[in-house]
Order: C-alpha cells, then sequence, then structure tokens
C-alpha cells in the first residue's frame, strides 16, 4: 500500500495530507487565508503567496505528525501544479521539490481539477462512503472553475470536458452576489444558510441562463448582473427581503447545474454522477441532484464536505494515481496557471464551433 503526502497551495488555502492509495485518509490538514483576504472581498494574489509561504512548513510537520509518519516513510510528495495563482503554486511546488529531493521520493505534480474530480474517493475514518465507479458524469463546481466532465478513468487524458462556463465560474458568482448583498467573502456557505429562510418566487424571478440550447455549456455573469439591477433599483431592506434573493439566485443556479448534469448523464449514457468542488457542499445542490438522479435512474456520488472545498488530500490521491501510473515529475516542472484537460467551451459571448 503507497502512502503519497500530498501539498496544496493553488488559491487561498495552505493544505498539507498523507493519503494511502486505496483512498484511506491519514492526516489532513488545511490552514484557511479567509481572514486575511475578507477585508478585500477577494483573494488578493501577493497575499496569499506571502501566506502560503508562512504557512506552510508548519502545515506539512502537521501532516506527517497526523499520520504518525517521518517524511522518508512517504512513498511520493504530490503537489498541485496546476491550475491556480502562479505566486501561491510557486510556494507549494518547490517546497514539494525540495521535500521529494532530501529524502529521495517521487516528486509528482497534479492537476487541481483532477483532484477536486478525484475526490469522492476519498475515504475517512468515521464517515461511510461508496466510492464511483469509472465512467461518471464529473460535475465540477467551484470558485475559480464550473464544467462538467466525462470521466473515464481516474488519469486527465481520460478526461473529457463536455461543457464550462463562458464567463464566471459558479462559486464566483455566489461571492459576487454575497459581496452586493453585504454578506462577506465568501458568499457561498452564507447564500446557503440565508436561502433557507427565504421564498425563491416571493420578489422576483430570474431566467435560467443557457435554458433554451441543448448544449451544455454554462453562463452564471448574466444571473449575478440580474441580481445587481434588482438590488440598485429595488434594495432589499430586510433581513427576509435579503434572504428572498439569496433564495431565489440559488434556486436557478441549482435548477441549471441539476438540468445539464442530468442531461450529460443522459446524453453520454451514463449511470454514474459526482459532484465535486466547493460548491457541492450547498445544500440545495446536493439534495436537488439526489433527488433528481433518483427519478432519472442515476448513481450520485457526493464527497463528504471536506473533500469538496480545497484540500491537499484529493492532491495526495490524484498523486496515488499518477505514482501507479509511473506518471511522475522531473525537478524541472514548473506550475502553470491554466489546466491540463482541454477546453472544449470558449469564453464570452458569439457563435460556437468556428
Ligand atoms: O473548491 P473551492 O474550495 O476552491 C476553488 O478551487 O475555487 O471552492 C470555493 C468556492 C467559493 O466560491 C465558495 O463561496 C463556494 O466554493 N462555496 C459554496 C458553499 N461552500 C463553499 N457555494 C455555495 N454554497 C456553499 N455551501
Ligand atoms: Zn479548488
Amino acid at each position: 500500500m503507497t502512502r503519497v503526502l500530498g501539498i496544496e497551495s493553488s488559491c487561498d488555502e495552505t493544505a498539507a495530507a498523507v493519503v494511502r492509495d486505496d483512498g484511506v485518509v491519514l492526516s489532513d490538514v488545511v490552514r484557511s487565508q479567509i481572514v486575511a483576504h475578507a477585508p478585500f472581498g477577494g483573494v488578493v494574489p501577493e497575499l496569499a503567496a506571502r501566506d502560503h509561504l508562512r504557512a506552510i512548513v508548519p502545515v506539512v510537520e502537521q501532516a506527517l505528525a497526523d499520520a504518525g509518519l517521518r517524511l522518508a516513510e512517504v512513498d511520493a510528495i504530490a503537489v498541485t501544479r496546476q491550475p491556480g495563482l502562479i505566486g501561491a503554486l510557486l510556494v507549494g511546488v518547490q517546497v514539494a521539490k525540495g521535500l521529494a529531493w532530501s529524502v529521495n521520493r517521487p516528486f509528482v505534480g497534479v492537476d487541481h481539477l483532477v483532484g477536486h474530480l478525484l475526490s469522492p474517493f476519498l475515504r475517512r475514518a468515521g464517515l461511510a462512503s461508496a466510492q464511483p465507479e469509472f465512467p461518471f458524469i464529473g460535475l465540477l463546481v467551484s470558485g475559480g472553475h464550473s464544467a462538467i466532465y466525462l470521466c473515464e478513468g481516474p488519469e486527465a487524458a481520460r478526461i473529457h470536458e463536455l461543457g464550462a462556463t463562458r464567463d464566471d465560474a459558479v462559486g464566483e458568482a455566489f461571492d459576487k452576489v454575497g459581496k452586493l448583498l453585504g454578506l462577506g467573502y465568501p458568499g457561498g456557505p452564507v447564500i446557503d444558510r440565508l436561502a433557507k429562510l427565504g421564498d425563491p418566487g416571493r420578489s422576483f424571478t430570474l431566467t435560467p441562463p443557457m435554458a433554451q440550447r441543448d448544449s451544455l455549456e454554462l453562463s452564471f455573469s448574466g444571473l449575478k448582473s440580474a441580481v445587481a439591477r434588482k438590488i440598485a433599483t429595488d434594495p432589499p431592506t430586510s433581513d427576509e427581503a435579503v434572504a428572498d434573493v439569496c433564495a431565489a439566485f440559488q434556486r436557478v443556479v441549482v435548477e441549471t447545474l441539476v438540468t445539464k448534469t442530468v442531461r450529460a448523464a443522459v446524453r453520454e449514457n451514463i449511470v454514474n454522477v459526482v459532484i465535486a468542488g466547493g460548491v457541492a457542499c450547498n445544500s440545495e445542490l446536493r439534495a436537488s441532484m439526489a433527488a433528481a438522479c433518483e427519478r432519472r435512474g442515476l448513481r450520485l456520488f457526493l464527497p463528504a464536505p471536506q473533500n469538496c472545498t480545497d484540500n491537499a488530500a484529493m492532491i495526495a490521491y490524484a498523486g496515488t494515481v499518477k505514482l501507479r501510473l509511473g506518471q511522475t515529475s522531473g525537478f524541472e516542472v514548473a506550475p502553470l496557471t491554466h489546466t491540463e484537460l482541454p477546453r472544449v467551451t470558449r469564453k464570452g459571448r458569439g457563435p460556437r464551433g468556428s
């Protein structure tokens, strides 16, 4: 049984974890930078890089201590190589290289999005969870990315984008709407909580984006602008009115994601469905997706919430997959801002397919 130390520093979480190749999580340390970025209403790249540099060694030490292992006892060191903020990625990649070199272990650069899509394979003590079978349809919804993938296997070469957002990521839209409503950063979890208190149909209805098309592409910036217009013309003055806006926004987002994911499964004739990424913590998305999959005879695999938000356990697990396939990285490998998964959807407006 191989054990991999994973390191994650692509955005605003400094994280390290030790995971076995059967998915068992031996340790999982996540240090969030939310407090540092909150006053700015979003992640400040320069601040993120400096904070990773301060936190990363203690976080790695903690992950090894929690697993009861010395560095020389792990079989490889995996790290998020891409996509992400370049200064933030550099910190994790450099530390991982140094650690791998010091104990003469393989160094494995991992794509963060592949890590998210493999997060339902993680097994944590006390949490019963079935591991998905390939092929599956993977809906990845985070602060930086939103796309639907056909996952034929666990490696990047077998993961195919079926449709992605043309503009904002879903989490980004949640956070922007949260900011418009003065709910602080990140807005996603707060909107989730307030939406339960509101009525999605009471104050206004939002038109579902890209609904008329048969495509699997997504778009969220128009929704955010519609909410901004609503707030500008008719500012919510009570807690109830704020909750109604949250409920209306969340409802249309969730309906869109559920419709497109089910459409992808039916079109591709796939029965297994996975949702991943920070927005996969959303309670309405989890409940609606479960109900829709049940109705259509699809099998939904829901990762535990701590597997959905950024963590290093998913990176370590993706590292075990690459290690098994002999896909280790050379020390010349540098971080990249973009994903290695080929993009099908182009950003912006205009006709497709040209
Ligand atoms: O996957 P993640 O931790 O980081 C990225 O790779 O981006 O996702 C963070 C995003 C944020 O935009 C946050 O607002 C959103 O996930 N999020 C949620 C919820 N929990 C986190 N969005 C909606 N409902 C939630 N419960
Ligand atoms: Zn992420």
